[in-house]
């Protein structure tokens, strides 16, 4: 009896813990899972709209405010820089950190490449940006879709745009440039086709003038010895309305 009595006790104890514990344990059970659900919603979530960590980097280490959101921005001297060869990017970015990159000046009279190395230098000459950051943020705006073309200021007679693209092919360009500015011949080279007028202009004095002489400038510096402001206008404004998000 007494033995039976025990062990009837332990099984009521038993029971009655199980029959306790269990709805309990199922109640945690749903509080946790409700929980769980509750915090696994934000994150899915969080992690559909993660940032690349070059698009971070983009933003935080100031890109965006001059070069617009994705790499493409409406200051007509300031190049859109998506969708450029990564190698490219990576190699003038450090150049004209490293203030091996330089132009003609601006209206402040300083070189056109001051207030991008001014961001990312120290006044002491020590770099804001990692050269891995830079990387990071190269293969993020390689991936970037390219700049439809910027509308000009006034529109651009066809028969300018026609001339401009017979300078391209006289010039020879297109030996390095590929047709339409659109296909360089190296991953160092950049693409121009939709690049913005002012800044193609800006560009091809200054490599024609010596004053850009960095990376692989002395290679195009010769084709240029023949071409003359006017020139260089009509083939910028040529190579400014090709679009590139049609291809
Ligand atoms: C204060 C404005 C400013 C900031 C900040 C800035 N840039 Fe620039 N960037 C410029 C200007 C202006 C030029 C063109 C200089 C010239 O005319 O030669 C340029 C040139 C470049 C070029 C060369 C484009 C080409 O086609 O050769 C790249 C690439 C570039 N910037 C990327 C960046 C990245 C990446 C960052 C952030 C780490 C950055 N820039 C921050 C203004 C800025
Ligand atoms: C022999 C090859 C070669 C030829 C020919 C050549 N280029 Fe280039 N071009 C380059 C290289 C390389 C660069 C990049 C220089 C650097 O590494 O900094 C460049 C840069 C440029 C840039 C600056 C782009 C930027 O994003 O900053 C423009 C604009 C340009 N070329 C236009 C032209 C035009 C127009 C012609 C014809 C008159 C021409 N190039 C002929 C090789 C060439």
């Amino acid at each position: 009896m007494r033995y039976f009595g025990t062990q009837r006790l332990i099984w009521l104890v038993a029971a009655a813990m199980f029959s306790f514990a269990l709805p309990a344990t199922t109640a945690f059970a749903q509080t946790d899972k409700a929980e769980g659900e509750e915090a696994a919603a934000p994150k899915k979530a969080k992690k559909k709209k993660k940032r690349d960590p070059g698009q971070k980097l983009y933003m935080r280490r100031t890109c965006v405010a001059c070069h617009g959101r994705n790499g493409i921005g409406a200051i007509q001297d300031y190049p859109n820089v998506a969708a450029q060869p990564e190698k490219y990017i990576i190699r003038q970015v450090n150049d004209i950190i490293d203030g091996k990159r330089s132009a003609g000046p601006d209206e402040t009279g300083n070189p056109r490449t001051e207030g991008m190395r001014g961001a990312l230098v120290t006044s002491a000459g020590e770099r804001r940006i990692t050269k891995d950051e830079v990387k990071q943020i190269a293969a993020w705006l390689a991936k970037q879709p390219p700049a439809p073309p910027l509308t000009p200021e006034e529109p651009i007679d066809p028969a300018r745009l026609e001339q401009g693209a017979a300078d391209y092919k006289k010039g020879k360009c297109h030996t390095c440039h590929g047709p339409d500015g659109r296909k360089p011949k190296s991953k160092l080279y950049p693409i121009i086709a939709g690049q913005k007028a002012a800044y193609i202009v800006a560009q091809m004095t200054d490599i024609r003038d010596g004053v850009r002489k960095n990376a692989q400038s002395k290679l195009m510096k010769p084709f240029l010895k023949k071409i003359d402001d006017d020139m260089i206008g009509r083939i910028a404004d040529y190579l400014s309305q090709i679009d590139r998000t049609q291809d």
